[in-house]
């Protein structure tokens, strides 16, 4: 399959047999200033497409080897092309075709013989869209990026995010939420402190406890997280509600909106518990890692004060058990693995004693 010269213009995949519309359509694409890539067979472009991403997509249904229905669905099962959009051609008009098309992920239909204008039109405005879809897939990689680079900040954090969507995602899993809340839990536990770019490392790093004034600035990170979060296409509204409420406990005296009960998702519940299972897990500036059985005990004792859903927290634990991942040598499994415990710390109860003590001097 050769490639037209000019690797900077739109590249558009054009699938089709049928030689004379094959010719009708690299002939208009390049008028248009786009470089066609032309194929006669779906194995073929499935196999060109293990290797390249075009930007847009003519695809017809009657294809040798591998129908047209298969190689969109193809193209949308893969997380490099999901995006991509794909204009499905065929010589028949009927409605079952459009809705078989669309159902495998088209995004447009176009019906033999073609009229060059509506041609030229469709691939104008899809092209559009996905210049601008890539624009925005690309804000939401740096923002990845740059809650990775957060928690190199700070050794004690190190995959701190990465745990943590591990266990609220396995957590939301066996407490029977959907499918797509699980994934919106996963992407939330990831970003949650991303907020935290925003704090000096001097606070992060801080091995004391911090003043009050420095607990005002930390306690800024749930809504600059938001904020940054917030204008991502594809961010599930309740990603942004982990982000931007991890922080709150259930009797209302968590930040920064005070919620209570009722107000708080599920699925913000389950980042709360597992964000404090991380911190109480591993090892912090200020404090060494406690043993999961601790971390259990302490979970429980706080969810009695009112700050944590105590069923979710029975939940937790039971599927930490089940899991397996309350085990320390599996829980070191888990990519990156866990920071090692500072040596010579407090005690569980005298850091717990502090952080109590700081949280009611708010
Ligand atoms: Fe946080
Ligand atoms: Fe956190």
């Amino acid at each position: 399959m050769p490639e037209a010269p000019g690797d900077s213009l739109p590249k558009v995949l054009v699938i089709e047999d049928d030689e004379a519309s094959r010719k009708l359509l690299s002939d208009l694409l390049r008028k248009e200033g786009y470089s066609p890539i032309l194929t006669s067979d779906g194995e073929e472009a499935l196999a060109w497409l293990e290797t390249h991403v075009p930007d847009l997509v003519f695809c017809d249904l009657a294809l040798p080897r591998v129908g047209g229905l298969e190689v969109v669905r193809r193209l949308r099962h893969r997380e490099a092309t999901r995006l991509v959009p794909v204009i499905v051609l065929t010589g028949h008009a009927e409605l079952q075709n459009k809705l078989d098309a669309l159902d495998a992920g088209a995004d447009d239909f176009l019906t033999k013989p073609f009229n060059v204008l509506e041609v030229a039109a469709r691939a104008r405005s899809l092209l559009r869209n996905r210049r601008l879809t890539q624009a925005l897939e690309d804000a939401q990689n740096v923002v990845f990026a740059l809650a990775t680079a957060i928690e190199h900040k700070d050794d004690y954090t190190e995959g701190h995010g990465e745990r943590v969507a591990v266990y609220a995602r396995s957590l939301a899993e066996f407490a029977g939420l959907s499918p797509a809340d699980v994934q919106a839990v996963h992407t939330g536990g990831i970003l949650h402190d991303v907020g935290k770019i925003g704090c000096p490392d001097a606070i992060l790093n801080k091995p004391g406890p911090l003043t009050p004034e420095e607990f005002e600035i930390i306690k800024r990170h749930p809504t600059d997280g938001w904020e940054i979060c917030r204008h991502l296409r594809s961010m599930p509204h309740l990603s942004l509600c982990c982000i931007r409420n991890h922080h709150e406990k259930l009797d209302g005296s968590g930040y920064p909106d005070g919620q209570a009960d009722g107000a708080i998702p599920v699925a913000v519940r389950i980042m709360s518990i597992s964000d404090v299972f991380d911190a109480l897990a591993t090892a912090r500036a200020y404090k060494p890692a406690f043993p999961t059985d601790t971390c259990f005990r302490i979970l429980r004792e706080e969810s009695e004060r009112g700050w944590w859903d105590g069923d979710l927290v029975e939940k937790f634990i039971a599927m930490m058990r089940e899991r397996e991942l309350d085990v320390p040598v599996n829980r070191a499994k888990l990519e990156p693995i866990l920071p090692q415990r500072a040596p010579n710390g407090p005690s569980p109860q005298q850091v717990l004693d502090v952080l109590h003590k700081a949280q009611r001097k708010q």
